[in-house]
């Protein structure tokens, strides 16, 4: 594909359908529970885009059997809680956080060596957050920088793992899935306490699997699991994922004329914060045949353009909408008034700094409208646009949040547009699609 990428001002808006393609966040989740059972799953609205791939490739070098029956549609069979073998190369997670993070917690509990690699924004990335609390249980982990950053090694722990109360200082989805892997094979209940809570997809599909977790407020248990108790089903059938329906929920509301239905979207309610976000901003959206699909709610929602207008949301809310907050700052740029996003700090340490990226490159576009802080942004909506170049770090969500804003304004050039590979392969096709 394309390193470069033109985009140019939409005008007659944004029309018909798409497809969601599947989450993320619960494809990854789909193969590394199904390589633990012992018959095969079914998977079907897999996302098929470079982070899941780097999970799907790492679980075969552990000896699961995945195949590809289509696209977006897969078996996975495992052989059983403790048949996953040592890996006779590196393990590569590309670019992605949740495979790197979440598989840190499964091979901490496993009686073999393993290593992992990444590209470069992964190497740069904080792992003590999933590491430290892993030493304590008794994972051996070594690494970079004082065993927190790229490249991993994983030894067998001396003795089994020790369940483990952890107060995690962040609220992250990965962190508390890492200790939850890890705790199925631990000596004793492992609880995790967020200081708000993240999205719970490992919860809901561990008890597809037969394991229940308790949940009370925002602390999660898990006790160990007996091999009898962990059984695949025959089938997981992924939502579509909420966090690439942003851009359509963003662009179909700012971009005059529109009128989009979005088919199939994961409304689970620790992903939803956008939703909420958009209609305080007087977004007119509608979720319409809500059903619950492979444990996990669903639904498809309408999107019509109208006038939007500034907010202010803050740590409370952003979990909900963590990987939103670049097409979020499209929105407010093309609000009336001024939105304050504070709490954000956590963005700081995602696939780029994104806040200093949305400061450097949206200025590009809207000179003056976008201030920094240590840990969000002021945005002064309805700016004049202009065109530009702009980098895209090699951050999907970046790029896909620079490209509405483009359509929106007098057009952009990316430079490493191909960045949407991590997550939506399909994304400029769509979009030209949808000007038809
Ligand atoms: C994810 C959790 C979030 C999110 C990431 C996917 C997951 O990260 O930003 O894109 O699948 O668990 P954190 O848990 O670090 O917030």
């Amino acid at each position: 594909m394309a390193e470069g990428m033109t985009i140019g001002k939409i005008t007659g808006g944004l029309h018909g359908e798409v497809r969601i393609p599947g989450d993320k966040s619960i494809s990854h989740r789909s193969i590394i529970l199904a390589a633990l059972g012992n018959a095969p799953v079914h998977i079907t609205n897999f996302l098929h885009a470079q982070d899941c791939l780097s999970t799907a490739s790492i679980m075969r070098a552990l000896g699961a059997d995945v195949d590809f029956l289509g696209h977006t549609d897969l078996t996975v069979t495992g052989h059983g809680l403790y048949g996953l073998h040592e890996p006779t190369r590196v393990l590569d997670a590309g670019n992605s956080g949740t495979t790197l993070r979440l598989l840190l917690g499964l091979l901490s509990a496993q009686p073999f060596f393993s290593a992992f690699t990444g590209d470069a924004s992964l190497s740069r990335r904080p792992m003590g957050r999933v590491t430290e609390p892993l030493a304590q249980m008794g994972a051996v982990i070594y690494g970079r920088e004082n065993n927190t950053k790229l490249p991993l090694a994983v030894a067998p722990a001396r003795k089994h793992l020790q369940g483990l109360t952890y107060e995690s200082p962040v609220a992250s989805a990965q962190v508390k899935s890492a200790l939850l892997l890890a705790g199925m094979f631990a000596d004793s209940p492992t609880t995790i306490v967020e200081p708000v809570k993240s999205r719970d997809h490992t919860e809901r599909m561990l008890a597809a699997f037969g394991i229940e977790t308790e949940a009370q407020g925002t602390a999660v248990r898990i006790c160990p699991v007996q091999p009898g108790e962990y059984r695949a089903p025959e089938a997981i059938e992924v939502p579509g994922d909420i966090s690439s329906a942003a851009y359509w929920l963003v662009a179909g509301a700012v971009l005059p004329g529109s009128s989009l239905l979005l088919r199939n979207v994961g409304v689970n309610e620790t992903r939803t914060g956008i939703l909420d976000v958009l209609q305080a901003m007087g977004a007119k959206l509608t979720l319409e045949n809500k059903r619950t699909s492979g444990g996990e709610a669903a639904a498809d929602i309408r999107i019509e353009s109208g006038t939007l207008h500034g907010t202010s949301f803050g740590a409370d809310i952003m979990p909900r909408l963590i990987d939103e907050i670049p097409i979020i700052a499209v929105a407010a740029l093309l609000a009336e008034g001024d939105t304050v996003i504070t709490g954000a700090g956590e963005l700081r340490v995602k696939e780029t700094d994104r806040l200093a990226a949305i400061e450097k490159e949206f200025s590009k576009l809207a000179p003056g409208a976008v201030e920094v802080t240590e840990d969000g942004l002021v945005i002064h909506g309805r700016c004049e646009l202009e065109r530009a170049d702009c980098f895209t770090y090699d951050d999907h969500r970046m790029a896909m949040s620079l490209a509405i804003l483009g359509a929106a304004g007098e057009g952009v050039e990316l430079v490493h547009a191909d960045c949407v590979n991590i997550s939506y392969p399909e994304f400029y096709a769509t979009l030209e699609r949808l000007q038809k």
